[in-house]
C-alpha cells in the first residue's frame, strides 16, 4: 500500500472550504439551514464546512455504509438515521465523495419524500467517469479523475481517515 503526495494539500483544503462556506452563507441568507453529514466520510469536510458557514444552522447526521472494497457496492445501509423533523426545512445535504452517484442519489430520494422546503447537495469531491445516477450537486469542493483517494475523512477500509489532506490510494500488489 503506497499513499502518494496529497492530490490536495491543507492549505488549498482550506482555501476551498472557507469559499465554500461563504457562498453557502450568502445563498442561505435569512434562512435556516438544516446541515445534514453523511458519516463516516464527510466527518472532517462537514465539521469544517459549518464552521465556515455564518448563520444559525442545525445539525445532524446518517451513518450510511455503501463500500466494500475500491469499488461500489451499489448498496446502501443505514446504520444510523437523521433524528430532526425535514418536514418544512432548507437541508444542506453533505457529502464525501460522489462516485457512481447511487448513494447520493439514496439519500436525496428519502429525503425529499420527508418534504424539506429546499434540499442542496453539497460535495467536497466529484469523480463522474463511473456515475450511474445524476442527482444535482448543487456545490462541489473539487472534480477529481478516476482515482481513489483517502485522507481528510475518506477511507479505504476505515483507515487513512485522520490524513489531514487528500491523498492518491494505491494497492501493493
Ligand atoms: P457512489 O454511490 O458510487 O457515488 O459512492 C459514494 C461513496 O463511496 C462515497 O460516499 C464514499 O464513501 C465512497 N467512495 C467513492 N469513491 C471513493 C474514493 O475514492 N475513496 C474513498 N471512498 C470513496
Ligand atoms: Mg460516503
Amino acid at each position: 500500500m503506497i499513499i502518494g503526495k496529497p492530490l490536495f494539500t491543507v492549505e488549498q483544503i482550506q482555501t476551498r472550504v472557507t469559499e465554500l462556506g461563504n457562498r453557502i452563507s450568502s445563498d442561505y441568507e435569512g434562512k435556516e439551514v438544516l446541515a445534514i453529514g453523511i458519516l463516516k466520510g464527510a466527518f472532517m469536510f462537514y465539521s469544517d464546512l459549518v464552521r465556515a458557514i455564518g448563520q444559525r444552522l442545525t445539525t445532524d447526521f446518517i451513518i450510511a455504509a455503501s463500500y466494500k472494497d475500491t469499488t461500489s457496492t451499489g448498496k446502501v445501509n443505514i446504520l444510523y438515521d437523521i433524528t430532526e423533523k425535514i418536514e418544512g426545512k432548507h437541508v444542506l445535504l453533505i457529502e464525501d465523495i460522489v462516485d457512481t452517484g447511487v448513494s447520493l442519489n439514496f439519500h436525496r430520494e428519502r429525503i425529499l419524500r420527508s418534504n424539506p422546503a429546499s434540499l442542496k447537495i453539497c460535495a467536497f469531491l466529484d469523480k463522474q467517469e463511473h456515475r450511474i445516477t445524476y442527482p444535482p450537486i448543487d456545490y462541489i469542493g473539487f472534480k477529481i479523475p478516476d482515482v481513489f483517494v483517502v485522507g481528510y475523512g475518506l477511507d479505504y477500509e476505515n483507515q487513512f481517515r485522520n490524513l489531514p489532506y487528500i491523498s492518491i490510494f494505491k494497492k501493493k500488489t
